[in-house]
């Protein structure tokens, strides 16, 4: 696998245009064996630059890109790929790429011929972006549909700042933007406002820029806010108007009939996704609600019940954070906390307010309410991360517990926070078959079971933050309102 034995770059792609050629040693390391010269016209950076450092082939290139490639250094496909490289004076060149397989005689991968060719004709660049952008917002999850297309809007029309704005009843409302401050902007926003009012209903690219707006109001507004021009693209769906994309320029674009088409045809794609993404948050609060219905039936059910889960997400919080745990965690435990026992729902009344001990077979019933909570949580997505600490809420930290019988670290740690916080509460609290304990018992009780049903660790946690929170309030208003806020739906 010699270089010079590699034929001269091919020039496949744009007639005229710089390519390169090269061969990577993938085999036992990392390792460029030839590069054309001409790669210094093409990536701005001497052949010798990549043969010191072969990932530069890489890291050269834009940053949306580079997943890109580094997949196809992985496993090359031979697809034809429309890549930028971002030379070290600021310009972006962009190529089409290609990397073909060199495989050993047993079809292993070792090296890889890599093939770039500078892409010179405007309108062909263009609608391999129009491919890329669109592509890409196919696969884009719900939550992220803003983001998603700012980005693919900004991609395809080059332009230096994307807002992107709700229509709502004819008012605009941002709900994502990059590199524009919407503070510098409220003048242009008042401009867009009524232009929003009028509009039809039909997915569309309009141009705000010289020559055509030189002495509009929204030209005097895109140039107090330091822009030049700007691409307005109107995403409507379902004869309705539900967004503006509006792409700024800090140097009037080549605004050709081509890129207003391409903008409009990505514009309408995007209003599809975004009407999607709606529909799905729809469903999601939908499903949200049922649940939040049914914890509320179960409260109604077993007045227990109510009032312990809300007094445990304090608790389950205070502790989560003394152990450094993310935000994102903390949230997912506070759901749990709040809905651990929602599988109750499943057990029958005769058993859940039982004034007496529960019989073999109805213990075997109420151990299934982990499993029953988790089935039902899980059909929501923001609550997924809650499912797996509310199976695992009655998991002892030796193995004892249930439903699995899972022991030390593979429960996991919101799970034993949860089942520390859990037992405190139960202890402390009246029951119908017993009568409640004091705290201090229930903190002996606590420190008795660490290493056994509980982590110790949890429970030296769980007693500093008692401690605090004992320290800063009366005994008899300890488990008052402090604690009992329920996470809220935002
Ligand atoms: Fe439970």
């Amino acid at each position: 696998m010699k270089g010079h034995c590699l034929a001269k770059s091919t020039g496949r792609g744009t007639p005229g245009a710089t390519a390169i050629r090269y061969l990577l040693r993938l085999v036992p390391s990392l390792k460029l064996e030839y590069i054309d010269a001409s790669a210094h016209s093409l990536t701005g950076r001497p052949a010798e630059a990549f043969y010191k450092n072969a990932r530069l082939l890489i890291q050269s290139l834009h940053p949306d890109d580079r997943a890109a490639m580094q997949r196809e250094f992985h496993c090359p496909s031979g697809a034809l790929l429309t890549l930028r490289w971002l030379r070290p004076d600021g310009s972006v060149i962009w190529s089409e790429h290609r990397l073909t397989a060199l495989l050993d005689p047993l079809g292993r991968l070792t090296g890889i011929d890599g093939e770039a060719c500078e892409l010179v004709n405007g309108s062909s660049a263009l609608l391999r972006r129009m491919a890329r952008t669109t592509g890409e917002l196919r696969f884009i999850p719900g939550s992220g549909a803003g983001r998603s297309i700012g980005r693919s809007l900004m991609d395809l029309s080059e332009a230096q700042a994307v807002m992107m704005l709700e229509v709502d009843r004819n008012r605009l409302a941002p709900f994502w933007a990059e590199g524009v401050s919407l503070q510098d902007s409220a003048g242009l926003l008042d401009e867009l406002e009524p232009l929003a009012g009028g509009l039809a209903p039909i997915s569309q690219a309009l141009y705000f820029g010289p020559p055509f707006a030189s002495r509009s109001r929204m030209g005097a507004a895109l140039r107090q806010a330091g822009w030049q021009a700007a691409a307005v693209c109107v995403l409507a769906c379902q004869d309705r108007l539900s967004a503006l994309g509006v792409c700024l320029y800090r140097q009037p674009p080549d605004w050709s009939a081509d890129l207003q088409g391409c903008l409009a045809a990505l514009s309408q794609h995007a209003a599809v996704v975004l009407e999607n993404a709606r529909l799905r948050s729809d469903l999601e609060t939908a499903r949200l609600e049922s649940v939040l219905a049914l914890a509320r039936m179960m409260e109604a059910r077993d007045a227990y019940t109510a009032a312990h889960g809300h007094s445990m997400v304090g608790w389950c919080e205070r502790v989560a954070r003394r152990l450094g745990l993310a935000e994102e965690r903390i949230e997912s435990l506070s759901w749990a906390s709040l809905l651990h026992d929602i599988g109750k729902v499943g057990i029958p009344d005769s058993i859940l307010t039982k004034p007496a001990s529960l019989s073999a077979e109805e213990w075997t019933l109420m151990r299934q309410h982990p499993a029953i909570g988790e089935k039902i949580i899980s059909s929501i997505q923001r609550l997924q991360a809650a499912a797996p600490i509310i199976r695992a809420h009655h998991e002892h930290y030796d193995g004892n517990g249930y439903p699995q019988g899972l022991a030390g670290d593979q429960i996991p740690l919101e799970a034993r926070i949860l089942s520390v916080v859990d037992a405190f509460c139960a202890m402390i609290d009246l029951r119908v078959y017993r009568p409640a304990r004091s705290p201090r018992q229930a903190l002996e009780e606590l420190k008795r079971c660490a290493g056994s049903q509980f982590d110790p660790r949890v429970v030296r946690a769980f007693l500093e933050v008692y401690r605090e929170g004992a320290e800063a309030q009366p005994e008899d208003a300890r488990f008052t309102a402090r604690w009992n806020s329920a996470p809220g739906l935002g």
